[in-house]
């Protein structure tokens, strides 16, 4: 598909979504208690590593309403950045995290053309990045890569297929990468995998829910 297509079908998909919890999680909601513990867990097991990231800056892409910030990110971190191309969830976003002095810049822009501009300690990428194609989500991260502070890592928490094959979802936009692509693009954009897990305790019949921790790989 012709990528002006790809990006625009989805943006206008996510134009016609409420601007909920139900919303931003495809009508599966009921599930983010889960998720959020799933990825506290994961978050966890990352601080008690050898050389763990600080907790001073993280950037949340692909923020949605703002739920990862807030009931995930603001906890650990001082100040959390959001990326959203999103107009009417960025707005949502600010409504629901209100004045919270942790809440930092909220950029309004597709991933695909988004270039950090401050240095960061963790960057969480979730739901997201099946809205990529191959070639950008490799330049995306490599230009995460570029902003991780020393220890810094990126987390990736997506769909992947069961099969070997991409699955396209016409509705949204989006494409549901076999996990052995997403390790192929991380290898490309010169990341090294850490750290990656399987949220458990989701519903059978949906995705397996994976997350991946990484680093820059030494050069
Ligand atoms: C499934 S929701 C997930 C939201 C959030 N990550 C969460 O877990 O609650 C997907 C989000 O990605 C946003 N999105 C879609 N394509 C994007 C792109 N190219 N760049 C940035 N955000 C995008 C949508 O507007 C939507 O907020």
């Amino acid at each position: 598909m012709d990528n002006r297509i790809f990006y625009k079908k989805a943006a206008k998909y996510w134009s016609s979504i409420p601007s909920t919890i139900d919303g931003v999680l495809g009508g599966f909601g009921f599930i983010t208690d889960i998720d959020i513990k799933g990825s506290k867990q994961f978050l966890n097991e990352l601080f008690t590593c050898e050389t763990p990231p600080a907790q001073n800056r993280a950037l949340d892409c692909g923020a949605g309403i703002g739920r990862v910030s807030k009931n995930l990110l603001f906890p650990y971190f001082n100040k959390v950045d959001l990326v959203e191309q999103d107009e009417k969830f960025i707005t949502t976003a600010k409504q629901l995290i209100g004045d919270d002095c942790k809440l930092g810049t909220l950029y309004q822009i597709g991933l695909q053309l988004f270039k950090p501009p401050l240095k960061y300690d963790l960057i969480w990428c979730q739901w997201v990045l099946g809205h990529l194609n191959d070639s950008d989500l490799i330049s995306f991260l490599e230009r995460c890569k570029e902003a991780l502070n020393e220890n810094g890592m990126i987390v990736i928490k997506e769909n992947t297929t069961t099969t070997n094959d991409i699955e396209y979802d016409d509705v949204d936009s989006s494409m549901t990468r076999p996990y052995n692509l997403m390790l192929k693009i991380f290898d490309e954009a010169n990341l090294k995998l850490i750290k990656t897990d399987v949220q458990t305790g989701f519903p059978d019949d949906i995705y397996p829910v994976h997350m991946f921790a990484l680093k820059a790989k030494p050069d």
